[in-house]
């Protein structure tokens, strides 16, 4: 576990660039400057760069420093393990998660990207014979308080999943559901109001406004992302969970979903997981490396692919683990 200093984490706007991975400061690409190491060197690994040790074990200790507390973290994660019955997948995380930002989570498969997600809005409760110690915090607030809602705290933390899953409903009523059952409504023009917006924000408004009693299930996948994302954002969360919102979708559709979470960061904290590295340099400000089941670094996310302080990391995000 560690979360560890940025002189400027959080005041990084990352815009689309080319499909590798962007330069917006002239920086060099990670994987392009693992090609190009790779290649002065013969082909042989990168050259010792006095990181951290490349076991995770001694990873573990090494690269246990201080976390750095945000001020206005939205999470705050302290020493969140996740038991599957003996069988432990969260080792020690802790990480404070910024308002109004991307955190990108990357790892090999099977690392605990997605555990640690369902830690933060109480998915993992769903899930018999899993367990969760530590401490996490949603605006100072104990999420594993008894007197805490599981219902309103999911309202709060919106979840998008790898496949589109509309309900079997009109796309209107699978955005009126949450507003609907959390009686945000007090009117059927409030309700179209918030259906009509929620769209609009999720950017799909102008593909479905004449066809707003169709079935959401008869939309296209990028069509149905963007539906399931109006779904979230229509209960007015605080944080938007996404794990790998995009593995489904063609990359026209990606670029859309891409587009829509730089909008959304504007207002919601956003944790997205995703396996492509030129996806988390794409759309996030922050990026954490997980490595069986620890939180191995995180970071402001230029830092991360330019100038990565484990060897775990760079063996990564260089292509040559995972
Ligand atoms: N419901 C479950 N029951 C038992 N073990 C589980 C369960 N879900 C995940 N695990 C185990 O926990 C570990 C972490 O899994 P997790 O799904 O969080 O990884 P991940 O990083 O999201 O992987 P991927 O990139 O493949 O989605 C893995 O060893 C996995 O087999
Ligand atoms: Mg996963």
């Amino acid at each position: 576990m560690n979360d560890t200093p940025d002189t400027n984490a959080g005041e990084v706007r990352r815009s689309r660039g080319a499909p590798a991975v962007p330069t917006k400061a002239g920086v060099a690409l990670p994987l392009e400057r693992a090609v190009r190491a790779r290649a002065e060197e013969g082909g042989l690994n990168l050259k010792p760069s006095g990181r951290q040790p490349t076991s995770a074990l001694e990873g573990r200790g090494a690269a246990a420093e201080a976390v750095t507390p945000l001020a206005d973290a939205v999470f705050i994660c302290r020493d969140v393990n996740v038991f599957y019955g003996a069988k432990q997948a969260l080792k020690n995380v802790s990480i404070d998660i910024a308002p109004r930002q991307v955190l990108a989570l990357i790892g090999p498969s099977g690392c605990g990207k997605s555990t640690f997600l369902r830690c933060l809005n109480r998915m993992n409760d769903t899930i018999p014979g899993a367990r969760v110690t530590g401490s996490i915090k949603l605006d100072g607030q104990d999420i594993h308080d008894p007197a805490l809602d599981v219902v309103q705290l999911r309202a709060r933390i919106g979840m998008v999943f790898q496949k589109p899953n509309p309900f079997p409903k009109s796309i209107y009523d699978n955005v009126a559901y949450g507003p609907r059952i959390h009686g945000l409504a007090r009117s059927r023009a409030q309700l179209d109001e918030i259906v009509c917006s929620s769209l609009t924000r999720a950017g799909l408004w102008d593909e479905v406004k004449d066809r707003l009693r169709s079935p959401g299930t008869g939309l296209s996948g990028g069509q149905q992302q963007r539906l399931c994302i109006a779904r979230t954002i229509a209960v007015q969360p605080e944080v938007i969970l996404m794990d790998e919102p995009c593995s489904a979708l063609d990359p026209v559709a990606t670029a859309r979903i891409e587009d829509l979470i730089d909008e959304l960061c504007q207002s919601y904290a956003i944790v997205i997981v995703t396996h492509s590295m030129q996806q988390a340099a794409r759309v996030s400000q922050r990026t954490g490396y997980f490595h069986l089941g620890e939180l191995i670094e995180v970071g402001d996310t230029d830092r991360i692919f330019t100038n990565p302080r484990h060897r775990l990391t760079e063996d990564y995000i260089t292509g040559r683990f995972g």
